[in-house]
């Protein structure tokens, strides 16, 4: 014998699922596209776009010597100091986001034995110079972060190349 009253309620059941899983999928879709028209109607603020970060007072690092654990636009970055100057990069690998650090003694797989930085999730290396990539499977090299000297201090301003940076599936927020 069919039980019709219970083939109702499992009926009724499936729906209220159906239902909560629409509403849940439409307030999810809702909540992102309110996001890019908010975007769209206040732009990053000129103070956001401007912002600059003071790193490190100068001679704090030593010729050869590094420092990471800082960010720049809401990215992991590295701050090097070089025989010629200070240089900085972001380090958020362009091959699927993880963190490259510096890595002193190369990468010996692929006969480098100066520093590099590297990127462990996949063995990522990038040139500590250039920020170009020297092995593994990162498709473009980490972005370069443009430096001032202000009041004794080594200050972050900008994207060296900007455009470059839009560019960047891992740089988008
Ligand atoms: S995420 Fe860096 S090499 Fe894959």
């Amino acid at each position: 014998m069919v039980d019709y009253a219970r083939k109702r309620r499992i009926e009724l059941k499936r729906r209220g699922l159906l239902k909560y899983l629409l509403g849940a999928a439409v307030a999810l879709f809702s909540t992102s596209a309110l996001a890019t028209v908010l975007r769209y109607l206040w732009p990053v603020s000129e103070a956001e776009r401007m912002e600059v970060v003071e790193v490190a007072r100068l001679g704090e690092i030593p010729v050869g010597g590094f420092k990471e654990r800082w960010s720049f636009k809401g990215f992991p970055a590295i701050l090097m100091r070089h025989p010629e100057g200070y240089k900085a990069f972001a380090v958020k690998c362009t091959h699927l986001g993880c963190t490259a650090s510096w890595r002193v003694e190369g990468w010996r797989k692929i006969g480098v034995t100066e520093p590099v930085l590297f990127c462990p999730c996949h063995d990522g290396v990038f040139d500590h110079r250039t920020g170009a990539v020297l092995a593994g499977p990162p498709p473009s090299p980490i972005p370069e972060i443009a430096l001032e000297e202000r009041g004794g201090r080594i200050v972050a301003v900008d994207w060296n190349d900007p455009d470059y940076v839009a560019s960047l599936p891992m740089y988008q927020k």
